[in-house]
């Protein structure tokens, strides 16, 4: 028995994620965090399991404390921790807000990296992470650029920790779907680039996603790709020349 740590539970995968944790014999608590206080709180609500909801910015230095003292207060056994947290933008270099290039790379990486290490110590054998991935980073993706740059970092940083965990029974894996149906096109969409990427085919349900990645992990795979579009796409990023993978992906996004 243990907390389950859910990040990005007030949207998409975070909350499917909570909502699938919440009903395993392996967790009696679920602590759910996001900003949007009121949607954590339905959920809250939903969840037959007690919650805890931390309502925090994880861009910020006060956001990752709010979790830190939780842990330091509670001294919680952590069964789960998944970091869903995570926005895409889409456009290049000149349409892309300072702003929201800071934050992808704060909410992608720091935090998830942060709240990581920072919940490990209360974990023990049998204790699962997720780090909420994606396909893109399997390859350069051009106007989606600074996302799958930091999807390519969690996905390196989570291959890495496994062997840094090895012995200790703890298991982390990568889940790396394709497309979502979920608020991520939404939020990814309001830049000046937002016509750059036409379509979004193929998109998956979230439930399906965090079933398929919680059974990788429990079969302590390093990555979770959810799906054929992606397993294509990992495949791809090994066996063609990036070059080609690129040409290929610019030609696709205008279609
Ligand atoms: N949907 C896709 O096509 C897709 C595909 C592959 C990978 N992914 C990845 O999956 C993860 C989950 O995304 P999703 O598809 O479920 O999108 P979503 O529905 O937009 O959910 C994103 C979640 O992240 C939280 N979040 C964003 N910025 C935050 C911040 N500064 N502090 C705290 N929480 C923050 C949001 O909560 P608040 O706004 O309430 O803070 C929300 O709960 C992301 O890492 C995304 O990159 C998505």
């Amino acid at each position: 028995m243990g907390v389950a740590i859910v990040t990005g539970a007030s949207s998409g995968m975070g909350r499917e994620f909570a909502r699938a944790l919440s009903a395993r014999d392996d967790v009696d608590e679920v602590w759910i965090v996001a900003r949007r206080a009121e949607r954590l709180e339905a959920l809250a609500g939903e969840l037959a399991t007690p919650t805890c909801v931390i309502c925090a910015d994880l861009s910020t230095d006060e956001g990752l404390a709010a979790v830190r003292s939780e842990l330091e207060e509670n001294k919680p056994l952590v069964s789960y921790l998944v970091n869903a947290a995570g926005l895409g933008k889409v456009g290049s270099y000149a349409t892309i807000s300072d702003a929201d290039v800071a934050s992808m790379v704060d909410v992608n990486c720091r935090a998830a990296v942060l709240l990581t290490q920072m919940t490990i110590p209360y974990m023990t054998r049998g204790s699962h992470i997720l780090e909420v991935v994606s396909c893109a980073s399997f390859l350069p993706l051009p106007h989606l650029n600074v996302y799958a740059a930091s999807k390519a970092f969690m996905q390196s940083y989570t291959r890495g920790l496994r062997w840094e965990l090895f012995g200790t029974g703890i298991c982390a894996t990568a889940v790396c779907p394709f497309w979502v149906k979920t608020e991520f096109v939404a939020v990814a969409q309001r830049t000046k680039g937002a016509s750059d990427i036409r379509h979004y085919p193929l998109a998956q349900r979230p439930q399906t996603v965090v079933r398929r990645g919680l059974l990788a992990n429990r079969l302590h795979l390093a990555v979770a790709c959810c799906g054929v579009p992606s397993f294509l796409l990992r495949v791809a990023g090994k066996f063609i020349p990036w070059c080609v993978d690129i040409a290929g992906w610019e030609v696709l996004r205008r279609v």
